[in-house]
């Protein structure tokens, strides 16, 4: 059995459970006597120390990291591979696979899902390369559903299968689709993505609305030269659709010939939509929105801007990433990692499990490094992070 600081029971017994461990676990968080380790031991005292004077409700400290940040958003990728061949995401001459045996099977995906969801994570998003391509997506969704405390589950897909999936994976569970597209042109789309599919991908945006996702989330990649002309485009579909189309800036990753040129920021792409709405209304956000969110007065649908590059928002940052291959990523843009399958197939307890994730939690960053330093520095191409 794990020793928890926090429960994350309802909030009654988390106030109890508060009231009755604050001194234990104050104690333990800062005695050698504990059997955490000294990384997990000066990360957990400040951290509990900023929960005692701010908070009434606890978070694990395993997920909360020395910025206080609480890491409740999951992100795993379920696979490396995939049927598009985005530009933006990975390099023309495609990406060594790893050998299967080296990926996460899907008891170790439900394991470490488990664990997380156990110490706080109320959100796994799937992700991949192309997630719905993995045979055994809709059995993981499934079994997912059945995590207490579990809020959501979401996917990101590029959209190909999805009409004839959607069903299947709304049966299973899945409460969030977030769908990938660049161009409303078709050859043009085609050419951003490698490969053939338009059609297929729309398909699969109607079926989703039809099937009641609300929003249904459109991830639009914008480059300059390539689809900035069609940002209105996007905006307009808004109108009689209840999409969230999500501008997202261009990041640098491994082998995308990211250059700053080719950035479209934020604020230029506001400025753009602004010509034809001068009355877009930006729309409150949640705490961790990582999207700054606006709204056509009388459209149905809203859009959103992914501003990692221009205007990060490191500060309010909860997620996690747990790449194809068993990896750890506490930051998109960082590329320290740690091997979590490594620890499950050297038999590792769950609370082995949750020293490590703690001592690389209590590892992050404040900030990422800003935009031309990461296009510096190695990373994974995204397709093997997972977005
Ligand atoms: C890596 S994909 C994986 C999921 C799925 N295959 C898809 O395309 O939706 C996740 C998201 O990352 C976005 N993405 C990939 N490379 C990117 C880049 N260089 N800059 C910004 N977003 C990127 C994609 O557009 C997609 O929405
Ligand atoms: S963005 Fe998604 S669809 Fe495109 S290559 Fe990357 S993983 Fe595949």
């Amino acid at each position: 059995m794990v020793q928890r600081w926090f429960s994350s029971a309802t909030q009654e017994e988390n106030k109890t459970e508060l009231l009755t461990s604050r001194d234990s676990a104050y104690s333990n968080a800062i005695s050698p006597r504990t059997n955490v380790n000294s990384v997990q031991v000066t990360t957990v005292s400040g951290d509990i120390r900023r929960m005692l004077s701010k908070e009434a409700l606890p978070f694990s400290a395993f997920l909360t990291d020395t910025f206080g940040r609480r890491h409740s958003y999951l992100r795993i990728s379920v696979t490396e591979k995939c049927n598009f061949r985005c530009q933006y995401c990975m390099p023309e001459e495609g990406i060594k696979l790893s050998p299967r045996a080296e990926l996460l099977s899907t008891e170790e995906i439900l394991t470490l899902a488990r664990l997380f969801v156990q110490e706080g994570v109320n959100k796994i998003r799937l992700t991949g390369g192309e997630p719905l391509i993995r045979p055994d997506v809709l059995d993981i969704i499934a079994k997912m559903r059945e995590f207490e405390g579990l809020k959501t589950i979401a996917v990101t897909t590029n959209g190909l299968n999805l009409a004839r999936l959607l069903p299947g994976l709304q049966k299973a569970g899945l409460d969030l689709l977030n769908i990938s597209l660049d161009s409303l042109v078709p050859a043009k789309f085609e050419f951003i993505v490698r490969r053939k599919g338009f059609h297929k991908v729309m398909d699969g945006i109607r079926k989703a609305i039809e099937m009641g996702y609300n929003p249904v989330k459109v991830n639009c990649v914008v480059m300059r030269g390539l689809n900035e002309d069609e940002i209105q485009n996007f905006v307009a579909l808004t109108k009689n659709m209840p999409l969230e189309v999500r501008f997202i800036e261009y990041m640098p990753f491994d082998g995308n010939r990211w250059n700053f040129k080719k950035m479209v920021s934020y604020q230029e792409m506001l400025d753009h939509i602004k010509q034809e709405w001068p009355n877009l209304e930006r729309l409150p956000g949640a705490e961790a929105d990582t999207v700054k969110l606006y709204k056509v007065p009388g459209f149905q649908g809203q859009i959103g801007f992914i501003t990692s590059m221009s205007d990060n928002f490191c500060g309010s940052c909860n997620r996690l990433r747990i790449t194809a291959d068993g990896n750890l990523k506490v930051c998109l843009f960082g590329n320290s990692e740690v091997s979590l399958r490594d620890q499950l197939r050297s038999g590792a307890t769950d609370e082995e499990l949750l020293q490590v994730i703690a001592a690389a939690v209590g590892r992050k960053k404040k900030q990422h490094a800003g935009m031309f330093s990461i296009s510096q520095m190695k990373n994974r191409p995204m397709i093997l992070i997972g977005g």
